[in-house]
């Protein structure tokens, strides 16, 4: 038995080939493979065929009946989905006028979800994770990115951060877990010694048990001011762990230092100015947008429109977290970011793929051609453009991660 496997007729294959990994792109650039075949070798795609080869013997053939398109499987690059408890009163509270800023100030918010996921035990967490999980795989997230910062102090983000790995090693998937010890300071903690405890004794930790080769910052005032951030950035550097930041949601400076600590992305960004977004279009930064958390705090969307045409790269992300972006649904955020900041589809798909891969550091996946992992996703439309057409409702029917069906 050999392990190629031929998968079609699909009405469309939109393998994003060739499209920019930086900058505008309009539809018109999207190759259309019509009616196509995709083949598999094992996990990887080799190539995609206009028809069906005759030697049918040497390959396993999946029929497609109807229509159905294919595009990668999603990449999910800035969740933090291990978390006890919920926020539901927060979220009352804020529809009802409150702020965001004003509930973490007064000792809620992020603590709120702290206190609860450090009394969580780790078979609850790991169920919650994995059915959280499961749920992103139906929408077609076959890569998604965990944060910690939810247990702050190291004991507790090892908890968290072993879970993730528990609940990645069981599953058809693949968890990239980040370290965000650095979310809030604890309560009780001076800031800076709290730093200083998150390199010595935590990110060696990690870096040991490989449970993460990633940090993230909250860069903010009331949780980690810039010139903290800054150092923490730097020496997080040294340790060799890869950098990400959460960058102006609410004030401006964050940006600043993910370009200058050579950062894979920078998320958020809704505060950016003219200023923050030209400094990122000349990086290597993958901006993330984070439409979750704009609808979730009820404020502006990150200046998608306007990086992209200062020639920035852009993920979307949904920001997964209990507090400000508790609805986690990838289609529909990217939908509703589509429509109000004027994306092209092929802007939105590149933004959940071989972008979103690029803020990830990952090269191997988010297009669907030759060498890249065979992770696909199908849906059961005659074009693309229905995806978003249908506002992120209508969702994958056929998922492949690494050539197998889900
Ligand atoms: O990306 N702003 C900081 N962190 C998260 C929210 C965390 C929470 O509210 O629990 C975010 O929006
Ligand atoms: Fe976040």
């Amino acid at each position: 038995m050999n392990n190629i496997q031929i998968i079609g007729p699909f009405r469309q294959i939109i393998t994003l080939e060739g499209l920019p990994m930086k900058g505008v792109i309009n539809d018109e650039e999207i190759l259309i493979k019509e009616n196509s075949y995709v083949v598999i070798e094992g996990d990887q795609i080799t190539d995609v065929l206009s028809s069906l080869p005759k030697n049918t013997n040497e390959f396993t053939f999946h029929e497609i009946s109807g229509d159905h398109i294919l595009i990668p499987g999603l990449i999910d690059c800035h969740t933090h989905m291990v978390w006890g408890g919920n926020r539901a009163k927060d979220y009352s509270m804020r529809m009802a006028g409150k702020t965001y800023q004003e509930i973490l100030a007064t000792g809620g918010g992020i603590f709120d979800s702290v206190n609860k996921t450090q009394k969580a035990n780790k078979s609850d967490l790991k169920e919650s994770l994995t059915a959280r999980v499961k749920c992103q795989l139906k929408d077609g997230i076959t890569t998604m990115e965990v944060k910690s910062g939810y247990g702050l102090e190291p004991n507790h983000e090892v908890k968290l951060l072993e879970v993730v790995k528990e609940v990645s090693n069981e599953m058809t998937v693949d968890l990239v877990p980040t370290c965000l010890a650095t979310h809030v300071s604890p309560k009780g903690w001076d800031k800076k010694e709290f730093v200083e405890t998150v390199l010595k004794e935590l990110l060696p930790q990690l870096k040991e048990n490989g449970l993460s080769n990633r940090v993230d910052i909250f860069v903010e005032d009331n949780a980690f001011p810039i010139d903290l951030a800054d150092y923490y950035l730097g020496k997080a550097k040294e340790l060799g762990f890869d950098i990400t930041v959460h960058a102006d949601q609410f004030t401006t400076g964050g940006s600043e230092l993910a370009v200058k600590h050579g950062a894979l992305s920078a998320d958020h960004l809704e505060a950016s100015t003219d200023k923050e977004i030209e400094m990122l279009a000349a990086s290597d930064v993958v901006a993330v947008a984070l439409p979750g958390a704009s609808i979730g705090l009820g404020m502006h969307f990150t200046p998608a429109r306007k990086l992209l045409d200062a020639g920035a790269s852009v993920a979307i992300s949904t920001d997964w977290n209990p507090g400000s972006a508790p609805m986690g649904d990838l289609l529909v955020q990217a939908s509703i970011l589509g429509i109000y900041e004027k994306l092209s589809s092929a802007e939105l798909l590149a933004g959940m793929t071989f972008r979103a891969a690029k803020a990830l550091g990952l090269s191997d996946r988010g297009r669907l051609s030759a060498g890249y992992l065979a992770d696909m996703i199908a849906f059961p439309v005659a074009d693309y453009r229905e995806i978003f057409y249908n506002q992120g409702r209508i969702k994958p029917n056929m998922v492949w991660k690494k050539g197998a069906l889900l």
